[in-house]
């Protein structure tokens, strides 16, 4: 990984588009770990009280978290570790740890535009999504879209295609997932530094 890249590109902006940082193979393997066989994911509602369909509406992915104990998910958390170290030594971000989920989201749905830094917990520094979608098309949907941080303009549009990550700083934008029109996997993970 070309670290000097990344932490420059952070500074400037705010955020990096990077692609195939990891080696195929591996990506391939998390593809097949992406998957929700023997119901390993379930929904990942947000909130409370609204009924189920309406959740749906604001967020429709399945999700599952990386288990270490599996060697695929173990690769990608070592592979974020070295990430996390370089970018402490560069950043001085005093980044703890890293946490991450396996998501799904099937036909049909996205995710409303959000915040990844949840009220009154401030521990989310950097955002990062590794889309999983082989052969990608644009009439597939699904596409990223970042905010400022006032939520109105468009600073980027990111397609989820297979081998590309972003990294962003979680405070600064807002962002949505556009619906999409066939099944979208991506693994989403969270820099923190520790709670208070
Ligand atoms: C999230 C999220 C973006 C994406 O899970 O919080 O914003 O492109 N995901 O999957
Ligand atoms: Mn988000």
């Amino acid at each position: 990984m070309n670290i000097a890249k990344i932490t420059t590109q952070l500074e400037k902006t705010g955020y990096i588009v990077l692609d195939h940082p990891l080696s195929a193979t591996l990506t391939n393997q998390l593809v097949g770990r992406c998957q929700n066989d023997a119901a390993r994911f379930h929904a990942a509602h947000i909130g409370r009280g609204p009924d189920k369909k309406q959740l749906i509406a604001i967020r429709g992915d399945e999700i599952e978290w990386l288990d270490d104990s599996n060697a695929v998910d173990q690769a990608y958390l070592i592979w974020m570790e070295s990430l996390r170290t370089k970018l402490n030594e560069a950043l001085y971000l005093g980044l703890f740890d890293y946490e991450c989920h396996y998501a799904i989201y099937s036909a049909g749905t996205g995710y409303a535009k959000h915040s990844d830094v949840l009220q009154g917990k401030k521990n989310r520094i950097l955002s990062t999504v590794y889309y999983l979608n082989n052969d990608w098309q644009p009439d597939d949907g699904g596409e990223l879209i970042l905010f400022d941080t006032g939520g109105v303009a468009v600073i980027a549009t990111v397609k989820p295609k297979m081998g590309t990550m972003i990294i962003f700083l979680s405070e600064v934008f807002p962002h949505e997932v556009l619906i999409s029109h066939t099944t979208r996997r991506s693994i989403t993970g969270w820099f923190r530094v520790s709670g208070s």
